[in-house]
């Protein structure tokens, strides 16, 4: 995907940044060597391990690229995965330790990274096989390291569609401490700004119009801090206009997004136009909420046959929202119809719910037992506990 960097004035500095190099290394021939090799551009060297790039990570995310050192490192693809788990996807990763073994050299570069070197590092090594792989505008690693798509649908209106997505985003953040974009594509009308209590501006729409025109500094002007992890990419769009958005501008938008968070949790309009495809196609996880109510059971059924035929049958989660509610139907109804057991159950947590909306905050931060029933949710998405093989997949396949 080739994109348009149009730099403004105003926008020299974000660029800058993004040129910066980090380097965590261990012993002080490497250190020099980086120092010499990378000369001139924007490199900042320190002591440490993947333990030290992995602690910055969970706080500081606005580089280009990082070095960092696994020797010494019992189990590296431990360290690795939690690396993979706060690191931006488009962050170029190097690494160096002792190992002189191409199997291990094929396994690292497998998993996307950018290069790996044995240490000590001389200069030469690094201005020969880092320098152009960091800094050069070779293609990325072919392995697709981008941000996990989540999608969340709701089979009827008032499923609790909008509640599950944010503070699931805010969950996955808080557990992981990777980067989350939350994305609300009901750009009208779209509820998730509200129950944020901010306002979005017409950049999504512009960039959904116009994928010609959305570049990475799209992200920059469109995405609203919720928190230090957690942005919020969404739209205020008038209720009569006519919006052309098309299935290429939300592709775009999507990859975009992908670069630079882990996580992209989607609350998808439903039932969802052709231009949506995208989203549910590079979903991993596809969540179909519904309440027990007759209404919700009849879509259910509907839409996940449409997620199933757009996406495959693995990605598709039902959740239950509001199970045990006063008046809804009993559960063994519900499995009856569903011809299944719901994969994920939130059950009806009580007016706290409603009052989180009216006040405009997250309804974790309101609603005790809230973060309790989402935890089997965010554990479902993000692997952890999970053993390494899941893992594997989780990384490198869609
Ligand atoms: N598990 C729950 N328990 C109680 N109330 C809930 C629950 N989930 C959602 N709600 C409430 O239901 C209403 C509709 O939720 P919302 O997220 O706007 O649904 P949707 O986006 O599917 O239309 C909101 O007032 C919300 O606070
Ligand atoms: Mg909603």
């Amino acid at each position: 995907m080739s994109m348009a960097v149009v730099t403004q004035p105003e926008e020299t500095t974000s660029v800058v940044t993004r040129n910066r190099i980090v380097c965590f290394v261990n012993d002080e021939l490497s250190a020099a060597a980086l120092r010499k090799g990378l000369e001139g551009s924007n490199v900042s060297i320190k002591r440490g391990t993947i333990r030290s790039a992995i602690k910055m990570l969970e706080t500081d995310t606005d580089l280009f690229a990082l070095v960092t050192d696994i020797s010494g490192i019992d189990d590296p693809f431990t360290e690795l995965e939690r690396l993979a788990g706060v690191c931006p996807p488009d962050v170029r990763v190097a690494l160096i330790g002792e190992s002189r073994e191409i199997t291990l050299y094929r396994e690292l570069m497998e998993l996307g990274l950018t290069e790996y070197l044995p240490r000590p590092l001389t200069r030469d090594m690094v201005l020969d096989q880092l320098r152009p792989k960091l800094l050069g505008d070779v293609a990325p690693a072919s392995v697709d390291r981008g941000g996990h798509v989540i999608s969340i649908c709701g089979a009827q209106g008032g499923a609790g569609a909008t509640s599950i997505a944010i503070n699931l985003a805010l969950q996955l953040a808080e557990t992981t401490k990777a980067k989350v974009a939350l994305l609300d594509l009901h750009l009208q009308g779209g509820e998730a700004a509200v129950m944020l209590g901010v306002r979005p501006g017409p950049g999504l729409r512009i960039a959904l119009e116009n994928p010609m025109r959305a570049d990475t500094l799209f992200l920059e002007r469109a995405a609203i801090e919720v928190n230090e992890r957690v942005s919020l990419i969404s739209a205020d769009e008038e209720l009569d206009a006519q919006l052309q958005i098309t299935e290429a501008g939300v592709r775009h938008v999507l990859g975009l997004l992908r670069q630079r968070f882990n996580y992209i949790v989607v609350d998808v309009p439903v039932p969802f136009p052709p231009s949506m495809h995208p989203v549910i196609n590079l979903s991993r996880h596809v969540l179909v909420l519904l309440e027990a109510e007759v209404t919700g059971l009849r879509n259910a059924h509907a839409l996940r046959a449409a997620v199933t035929n757009i996406a495959g049958k693995d990605r598709v989660f039902t959740l239950l929202n509001r199970a045990g509610r006063p008046g809804g139907l009993p559960r063994a109804a519900i499995v009856k119809a569903l011809g299944t057991e719901p994969d994920l159950v939130v059950p009806e947590l009580g007016k706290g719910m409603t009052q989180a909306v009216n006040l405009g905050i997250p309804a974790l931060k309101h609603v005790r037992g809230l973060r309790r029933h989402l935890a089997p949710i965010v554990r479902e998405i993000s692997g952890v506990g999970a053993e390494r093989k899941a893992w594997w997949r989780r990384m490198f396949a869609l």
